[in-house]
């Protein structure tokens, strides 16, 4: 199949109240092991670049890589650019073939990330790819803040309501307790529901957005350990918020860490156990057989969209 924008995913998966992870990838190994897992479980899914991984191997290889084996498939796969800054980031990956972009001007003032946004929105649009934008400031666990500081950081509802009106975007990212990394709460874990069903309230069968979504397994990390990895400290989003997120307006639910992890945590054990062995399809096969484990768990237990495609 040809890739697809983000239109068809969130439609049905609001309609169908489920949510549809988007993976990121680097390379073949970690880009087959999302989409071979897609494919056996019957599900769309969205694969994304960060701009780090676009320097790292290239916007057209990546592409090109994307649509070959897309073509092969019989589930919905859409392409993204992760954590666009800036115009030129989106405008590059939309010309090369990107059938979703995220700008995430989230840093900005607001009203800079409406004109930056705006401007995606229009050259997006015009080439038939659609767009995620970002509202809100995600948790960092190491920031000291105080409590009003915390407040301004979560994505204020009305304001949602007002930029997704102002500037046309297909999807927003919002924040409401989640964080990048392998490191996500010093405490409890707890994400604010109270702004995401204000925000599905105001914006009734729009698409939102969770980053920082992994929920860091701890199997997965406890193998890496086994095998050497220093992981103090790992936590992710325990795995029934994430369930109950998808049962609101939740529809893209972004996880790069979980799938780091555990190709990480098999690459280690291979070649701890097979020190003799030098042919890399071989250690990086059993990472991209925990990537699938991983990814058939989320898809089939956590946001249920096994068997939607
Ligand atoms: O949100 C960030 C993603 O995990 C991508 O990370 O910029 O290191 O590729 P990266
Ligand atoms: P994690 O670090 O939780 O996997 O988040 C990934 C992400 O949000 C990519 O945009
Ligand atoms: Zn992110």
């Amino acid at each position: 199949m040809e890739l697809v924008n983000g239109k068809v995913i969130f439609e049905n998966a609001l309609k169908g109240k489920y949510g549809v992870g988007a993976f990121n990838f680097v390379n073949i190994e970690t880009l087959k092991s999302i989409l071979d897992s897609a494919e056996e479980n019957k599900s769309p899914v969205i694969v994304q670049c960060s701009t780090g991984a676009i320097k790292y191997a290239g916007v057209d290889a990546l592409v090109a890589i994307c649509k070959a084996y897309a073509s092969k498939m019989t589930v919905p796969v859409c392409l993204n650019l992760d954590h666009g800054k800036t115009f030129e980031d989106c405008k590059m990956c939309i010309d090369a073939g990107f059938t979703n972009v995220m700008i995430d001007a989230s840093h900005l003032p607001y009203e800079e990330n409406i004109a930056l946004t705006k401007s995606v929105v229009e050259y997006a649009h015009s080439k038939g790819v659609t767009v995620e934008a970002e509202l809100g400031v995600l948790a960092g666990v190491e920031d000291e803040v105080s409590a009003t500081e915390e407040d301004a950081k979560y994505t204020n509802p009305q304001q949602a309501y007002e930029f997704v009106k102002a500037t046309g975007v297909d999807s927003l990212a919002i924040a409401i307790g989640t964080s990048h990394g392998t490191v996500k709460f010093k405490g409890e874990a707890k994400l604010r529901f109270d702004i995401l069903e204000e925000v599905e309230k105001l914006l009734p069968n729009f698409p939102i957005v969770l980053h920082g979504a992994s929920s860091i397994p701890q199997d997965m990390v406890a193998l890496a350990e086994q095998y050497g990895a220093k992981l103090k400290g790992s936590n992710g989003i325990p795995e029934h918020m994430l369930r109950e997120a998808c049962s609101h307006n939740v529809c893209k639910v972004n996880v790069d860490s979980d799938l780091r992890l555990s190709f990480t945590a098999g690459i280690r054990k291979s070649l701890t156990e097979n020190p003799e062995n030098v042919d890399l399809r071989k250690y990086n096969g059993v990472g991209m057989e925990l990537i699938k484990t991983v990814v058939k768990n989320k898809m089939d237990n956590v946001f249920g969209s096994s068997n939607r495609a």
